[in-house]
């Protein structure tokens, strides 16, 4: 066990608590007295600082985390050693990891989706780059909230990184890191790729979409489930799309080559076939309103069945939607325009108002009426002196109706139901 160091100095760091603990190191905030601004400071433990092989992955560690400049990757400031203590000093994000958001259950299919891509975006880079993180898990993605309208996520702790390179073991053959969301070739110390993270990648999603991991037990069980076994469909556990289990299989495969070639790949598909929750994936403003399930809530436990997608607001809706209730709307708006309303009437003014507010023109009408009526009138009369008369016709009482309750409009087709 680490010592905590906390309210020692170290170096120009004043340590100020703990964040995090892990198995070689010990996560700090801590105040660069210099610059005096906060970090996070990781710092390994003396214990481990002897030890050629942790000592050697601490450094590549440190190169790890500054070879990569994304928005989605912890920024690097520093990497040292004073006392013999080796530290790594990032940027502190004020937030919590994604293992804390998931602890008490599920989090909403929109929100996932979200957190997720964001650490797609940072993986594929890794990639690209061939780099491989090897320790993907929910206690590893940090999410804040301080830094921008909507939630941002830091992918974090390249422990375990590693160059493309055959399995991941200490020197004596040990399995670093958690199994929980480690790919089958990870387990066996097979050849490792972009798609080893995919895997995790969707373990990942699978936890925040149930509030679990896919495979749960003892250390041994987990890894049989890895290795072989089937994991549990998420509409078994949870009511969603079953679109989605099709997605999870797929990136959940046993053999990478029958998952997604990219981590984006894998998030492009689990929003389409989320998209009946979650949306379109199309940002909201902040601020936009809807009616529904609120924010951070379980929609999942009561979905309804698919449903169309939608841009909000939405077109009236030809079926009954019992989850998402859109505010009524006088007028279904034009694509994403917002509402116009008609143009204001001058104050004081109303349509019946205008009609009154003209006599003078109705008088020539009524006068040519009047006037009509006394011609016919004369013409009636000096009809019947001349003695001579014959039957009206009948009047027309039948009539035929083209109106039929077919021909009112309904409402609007929505696409992609
Ligand atoms: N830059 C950071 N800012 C804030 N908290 C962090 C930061 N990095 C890590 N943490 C917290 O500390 C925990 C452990 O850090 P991590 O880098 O994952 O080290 P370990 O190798 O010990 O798992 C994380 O799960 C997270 O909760
Ligand atoms: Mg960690």
């Amino acid at each position: 066990m680490s010592e905590d160091l906390t309210g020692r100095r170290l170096g120009h760091y004043k340590i100020d608590g703990v964040l995090g603990r892990g198995g070689m190191s010990v996560m700090y905030r801590a105040t660069d007295t210099r610059l005096g601004r906060k970090v996070a400071l990781k710092v390994m433990g003396e214990h481990i600082t002897g030890d050629a092989e942790f000592r050697e992955r601490f450094v590549d560690e440190a190169r790890n985390t500054s070879a990569i400049d994304h928005a989605n990757i912890v920024p690097l400031y520093d990497f040292g050693e004073v006392d013999g203590m080796l530290y790594i000093a990032m940027r502190l994000v004020d937030g919590s990891d994604l293992a804390s958001k998931i602890k008490d259950g599920p989090i909403s299919a929109q929100r996932a989706l979200e957190l997720l891509g964001q650490v797609a975006e940072a993986l594929d880079m890794l990639h690209e780059r061939g780099l491989v993180h090897l320790d993907l898990k929910p206690a590893n993605v940090l999410v804040t909230s301080r830094e921008s309208s909507s939630e941002h996520v830091y992918l974090a702790d390249f422990g375990l990184t590693r160059r493309g390179a055959t399995g991941h073991r200490t020197s004596t053959g040990d399995f670093l890191g958690s199994p929980t969301y480690a790919a089958p070739e990870h387990l066996r110390g097979e050849p490792v790729d972009g798609r080893t993270d995919l895997y995790a990648l969707a373990c990942m999603l699978f936890a925040c979409l149930t509030g679990r991991p896919p495979f749960q037990g003892q250390v041994q069980e987990v890894i049989q489930g890895h290795l072989q076994g089937e994991p549990p469909k998420v509409t078994s556990l949870v009511v969603l799309p079953a679109e989605i289990d099709d997605v999870l299989r797929r990136g959940m495969a046993k053999t990478a080559d029958q998952r997604y070639s990219t981590c984006k790949g894998l998030i492009v598909a689990a929003k389409a076939a989320l998209a009946p929750v979650a949306g379109d994936g199309t940002p909201r403003r902040q601020g936009e309103v809807r009616t529904g399930p609120p924010s951070g809530a379980q929609p999942v436990q009561h979905y309804p069945g698919p449903q169309p997608q939608q841009p909000y607001p939405a077109a009236p809706q030809p079926q009954p939607q019992p989850q998402y209730q859109q505010p009524p709307r006088p007028l279904p708006p034009p694509g994403n325009d917002p509402v116009r309303l008609r143009p204001p009437m001058p104050v004081g003014s109303s349509s019946f108002a205008t009609r009154q507010s003209n006599p003078a023109k109705w008088i020539v009408p009524i006068l040519a009426a009047v006037a009509l009526i006394v011609v016919v009138v004369l013409f009636i009369v000096m009809a019947n002196m001349s003695g001579s008369g014959s039957g009206g016709s009948e009047p027309t009482t039948t009539e035929t109706s083209s109106y039929n309750s077919n021909d009112i409009p309904t409402a609007v087709p929505t696409v992609g139901g």
